[in-house]
């Protein structure tokens, strides 16, 4: 059925004034920005700035998903058996649960589909960490995707131009227009391209603190809920949980070190926190995609599958069906290595405990090294990172190491070590240590 035609400032007037838009006026814009005809971009970015004033209702939103996803191709993967539940993050410093997740669910018997983003800012992101493992290709078509799920249970890849073409146009005006931080046009861009990909079931990781997209809770918590009732009225059930950003996920940050810190996970040697955070979303798949009976039994399949080495298997497998060298497994010296490593260390009159290790100025850190992207075109550099990172809680003295930098530049090292240096706090008693998980939201 054709969409009825509308004049946009007619639409743009009516939302600018607080009014609800009808569906089909929300598939007149939706289709509009896609084709490029009937809504101009100053047309689309004055709706943008209307709706971030106004807001949208929970079925206003759902239908700007549902017209957005049906933009571009839906991937059907209905004819491959199993459960297909994939996980999207809205990102942080060091978040490499991807890595681990996707192999970890596979082993535990789910198909996982994953159309993963780049790294923007100071958060890192997961086809750039993929991309430091040699050869490993993440521009694959949509019949590569579909094969590669069928023989080894997970892809990752990047989003092709054909899916949620409208959220490609959108985003670029939103990022240039003061239109980001908008819950209902977040939540939008988020669930259509993860409705398009062909999943049965989604878990999101909704992160807030000073190194996540949302800083408070309370907006971690709109965007959570509002994401759950898009997939919800998409007929997809999501379950999402809000995890503390405040403090890198690990104690790695960069792209070789990050793939390092995943692979040493999947041999179960990975930190405490990371793998907190793996497991918890993990077992929210195998849940969803009806392969644990309770949370106490998805997490003794999870220890089995690493104790095992079967998710470690399935990580191997990936890398090979996506043109990774495998080696990478054993021998980490095959990833793209930095010139020289700078240990920071405590300074003489350190005392006591960290109290607080600064995700943004972390991300900072980074991105003074060159292993961040300031615009959407910029080269990262695979090699340069943080490892070693100390974490809250932790204790402290003259001379402690508090990370190892590892870089390709001694002015860019310098940098990154100020802004290390400004992230760690330390205080004389034990810290009271945030819980790192801490609502689930079905
Ligand atoms: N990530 C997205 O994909 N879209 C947004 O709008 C924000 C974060």
């Amino acid at each position: 059925m054709s969409t009825p035609t509308f004049f946009p400032q007619d639409i743009i007037i009516k939302k600018r004034d607080g009014g609800a838009l009808t569906k089909d006026e929300i598939e007149f814009f939706a289709r509009g920005v896609s084709d490029g005809k009937s809504f101009a971009d100053y047309q689309a970015t004055a709706l943008l700035m209307a709706i971030f004033w106004r807001g949208m209702t929970p079925q206003e939103t759902a239908w700007l998903t549902d017209a957005m996803m049906r933009s571009g191709d839906v991937i059907d993967l209905s004819d491959l058996p199993g459960a297909k539940v994939d996980k999207h993050s809205t990102g942080g410093v060091g978040d490499k649960v991807s890595l681990i997740l996707a192999p970890l669910a596979v082993a535990c018997g789910l198909k996982v589909p994953m159309m993963s983003g780049r790294g923007l800012g100071h958060t890192g992101g997961t086809l750039d960490k993929l991309e430091a493992i040699p050869g490993f290709k993440v521009n694959l078509s949509v019949p590569e995707f579909r094969a590669i799920l069928q023989k080894v249970g997970c892809a990752m890849i990047g989003q092709t131009p054909q899916v949620v073409p409208a959220d490609k146009k959108l985003y670029s005006l939103r990022d240039v227009t003061g239109t980001v931080e908008c819950i209902p046009l977040i939540c939008a861009s988020i669930m259509s391209k993860k409705l398009a990909e062909g999943i049965d079931s989604l878990v999101l990781d909704v992160k807030f603190g000073r190194g996540a997209f949302m800083k408070k809770k309370e907006d971690a918590l709109t965007l959570a809920r509002a994401m759950v009732a898009v997939g919800k009225a998409g007929g997809k059930p999501v379950r999402a949980l809000l995890t503390a950003m405040n403090q890198p996920l690990g104690r790695a940050a960069g792209h070789t070190t990050e793939v390092i810190e995943s692979i040493e996970c999947l041999k179960g040697r990975g930190p405490a926190d990371l793998m907190e955070v793996t497991y918890a979303l993990t077992g929210q798949m195998l849940l969803l995609g009806g392969k644990a009976k309770d949370e106490a039994d998805a997490r003794r399949q999870m220890e089995a599958a690493i104790a095992k080495g079967a998710a470690l298997k399935v990580f191997r497998e990936m890398c090979i069906a996506q043109g990774g060298d495998p080696k990478v497994v054993d021998d980490y010296k095959i990833l793209p290595t930095a010139k020289r490593l700078l240990e920071v260390k405590a300074p003489a009159d350190a005392q006591g405990f960290v109290s607080e290790v600064d995700a943004l100025k972390c991300g900072h850190a980074i991105m003074a090294l060159g292993g961040g992207r300031a615009a959407v075109t910029d080269k990262v550099d695979h090699a340069v990172g943080i490892a070693d990172l100390i974490k809250i809680g932790e204790k402290v003295s003259a001379g402690t190491r508090l990370c190892t930098l590892h870089i390709n530049d001694d002015s860019k090292g310098v940098r990154a070590e100020s802004f290390i240096r400004e992230a760690v706090k330390f205080t004389p008693a034990a810290p009271k240590q945030e819980p790192l998980v801490q609502d689930l939201i079905q």
